[in-house]
């Protein structure tokens, strides 16, 4: 996701910074005090804009949600929306997530989102994928024993990957589909009520959207 020459982007993102944590790694083992209460708590890795986090967000009051993005440049509109909204459940960090057991401490997450999460197309780059076993076994650490993970994609080669790396992980999948946005996945999904940036333009030009929990 790219978002060339963002005016006077310093001074942007500070005046939106409301909800921006500047140091996510010394939250470690203290986002409840971050957000003041107990409530669960979900990540989006790779958030992009912020739509799907944001109107998570704004319907679930009582559930508190980090959105982490690597490029300063795209999150802008995310952290904008945080701060228009007064979402004072939704957190936000820029940072390329390596190894997610430097941001959480064992068991602190409730769930994981990984939406439309950049391919890595070459077969010399599967580790890079978010997806990738090793990492799945990361996220596995941070999370609540009956926290899920969901994963969203239009690209049938991360998401075949995907589902080869979830059984190598030891994962159970809890629901899966191939088209999220069809009749039967719009009723069946909790999911396809929330959607992204790119899941909206895949969707609207007829792409399928593969979605798996586990
Ligand atoms: C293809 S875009 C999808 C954006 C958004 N999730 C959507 O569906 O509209 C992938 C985004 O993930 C971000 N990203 C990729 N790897 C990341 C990582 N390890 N940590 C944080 N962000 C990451 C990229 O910067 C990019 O904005």
């Amino acid at each position: 996701m790219r978002q060339r020459n963002i005016k006077n982007l310093e001074e942007k993102l500070a005046a939106n910074s409301a909800f921006l944590i500047e140091n996510p790694r010394a939250c470690r083992g203290h986002w409840a005090e971050v957000f003041g209460n107990n409530n669960p708590i979900f990540l989006e890795i790779g958030c992009g804009k912020g739509k799907f986090i944001t109107s998570r967000a704004e319907a679930n009051p009582d559930v508190n949600y980090i959105a982490a993005e690597g490029q300063s440049s795209v999150v802008l509109r995310a952290m904008e929306k945080a701060q228009e909204s007064k979402l004072a459940n939704l957190r936000i960090f820029i940072d390329f997530i390596h190894d997610l057991r430097d941001y959480f401490e064992e068991g602190e997450l409730a769930g994981l989102y990984l939406n439309f999460s950049d391919p890595w197309p070459k077969a010399r780059h599967a580790k890079r994928r978010l997806t990738y076993r090793k990492n799945l076994e990361n996220y596995r650490q941070v999370m609540k024993p009956e926290a899920a993970i969901e994963f969203k994609t239009d690209n049938e080669g991360l998401f075949e990957f995907t589902l080869e790396e979830i059984s190598e992980a030891g994962f159970s999948i809890i629901e899966m589909t191939r088209d999220l946005h069809s009749p039967e996945g719009k009723v069946l999904y909790e999911s396809a009520q929330y959607t992204t940036e790119y899941e909206d333009k895949f969707s609207s030009a007829g792409k399928n959207i593969n979605y798996v929990k586990f």
